[in-house]
């Protein structure tokens, strides 16, 4: 069987994860990255886990010609994982354009190069931000999407839109979008892990940094939420995990077993976890009290969701296997090894 995958957006977060679970399972990979929101040093990381260091092409893939130009040097990727989107909620409605014209464009670019090479499949970066705040919880896949509250959100429901009328009148081309729910936690060898630059938006690294001296104390946003402790609640999936889920959703498309064009899979624990037990979680696997305050709510912010995984366990024979607790381990072993950390 041809094996060859282009991940985009591979040095990233959860890209470079993926890459990992495909080297171990005998894809050979191209990584295609901006390096915009990630650094060339993590391709160590992965040759270190693996013995295998990818091939890397650092490329901008909102620009139409270069992004063309490289599918036809590799000609014949058996598929295609995109995951490069910029990807800050924040920022996002702050600089509507740029998320448009990065996210969307670069979607484009990679259809447009699929076409052309008759690349096969596609999997897809989605979000749980795409059904805002639910009526009924938990959220399956039928559960309807909401109205954007970001345009970052905006994007992927778009970028949805854009893959289904694509593979329309592609009739040789399958996709799964896979609506992640929230990715934390770092590769057991603490050789790759999330590096976010600045300051973290997202809870856990606020957390491990805060506990590495690096930040003051944690804000916890709103205790007056309707749950059972007043903290918001979240479906946090360990990255491992969800790296698994990726190259499972290609072996589906490779073997065609998937059972409509199109696929959507919500990707998290099926589990609700509370800000405050995030917090307890870091505190028992570490052993660290953290610094924390409680603050008003953060605007935009909803008050709880967590998935209903059935179908994904079902019919991709995939369940999250790590607890919060290990997740948090490894999350900590991550900023303690590129912190320089000891104890
Ligand atoms: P990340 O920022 O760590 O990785 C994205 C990578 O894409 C980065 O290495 C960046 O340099 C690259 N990139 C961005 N624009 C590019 C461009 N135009 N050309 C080439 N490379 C480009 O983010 P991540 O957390 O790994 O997220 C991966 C994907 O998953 C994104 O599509 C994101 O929207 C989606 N997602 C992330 C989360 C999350 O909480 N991390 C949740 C749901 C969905
Ligand atoms: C988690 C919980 C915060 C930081 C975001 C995007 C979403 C998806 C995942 C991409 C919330 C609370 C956080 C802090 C806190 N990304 N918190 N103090 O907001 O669920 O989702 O990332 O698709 O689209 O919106 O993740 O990690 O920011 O927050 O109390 O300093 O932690 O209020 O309840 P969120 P998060």
């Amino acid at each position: 069987m041809h094996k060859k995958v282009l991940v985009t957006g591979g040095t990233g977060y959860i890209g470079s994860h993926t890459v990992v679970e495909l080297i171990q399972k005998g894809f050979s990979v191209v990584i295609a990255d901006s390096l915009e929101n990630s650094d060339i040093t993590v391709l160590d990381g992965i040759e270190k886990i693996t013995g295998v260091r990818p091939i890397f092409e650092k490329i901008d893939l909102s620009i139409n010609y270069p992004t063309i130009e490289l599918f036809k040097k590799y000609q014949g990727f058996s598929a295609v994982i995109h995951f490069a989107a910029y990807k800050a909620v924040g920022e996002s409605v702050a600089e509507p354009l740029k998320y448009y014209r990065n996210n969307l464009n670069s979607l484009m670019n990679i259809l447009e190069g699929m076409s052309v090479t008759n690349t096969p499949n596609l999997v897809f970066s989605s979000s749980c931000t795409v059904y805002g705040q639910p009526e009924k919880l938990p959220v399956t896949e039928q559960t309807p999407i909401q109205e954007a509250n970001s345009p970052y959100g905006n994007t992927k429901q778009i970028s949805e839109e854009v893959i289904r009328d694509f593979i329309h009148i592609n009739e040789e081309i399958n996709a799964v979008a896979l609506r992640y729910f929230n990715p934390i936690g770092a590769h057991d060898s603490a050789l790759i892990g999330e590096l976010p630059i600045g300051i973290p938006n997202n809870l856990v690294p606020f957390i491990t940094q805060t506990a590495a001296g690096l930040r003051e104390s944690l804000s916890v946003f709103g205790d007056d939420y309707n749950t059972l402790d007043g903290s918001a609640i979240r479906d946090y999936i360990h990255v491992v995990d969800l790296a698994k889920a990726h190259v499972i959703a290609i072996e589906r498309l490779a073997d065609k077993i998937n059972k409509s064009r199109i696929e959507y899979f919500n990707l998290g624990t099926g589990i609700g976890i509370s800000v405050l037990e995030c917090i307890k979680s870091f505190e028992k696997v570490s052993g660290k009290k953290l610094n924390y305050k409680i603050v008003g709510r953060r605007p935009g912010d909803i008050e709880k969701i967590w998935a209903d995984t059935s179908f994904a366990n079902r019919e991709l024979n995939w369940k999250a296997e790590k607890t919060i607790d290990d997740a948090m381990l490894s999350a900590w072993n991550w900023e303690k090894n590129i912190r320089k950390i000891q104890q």
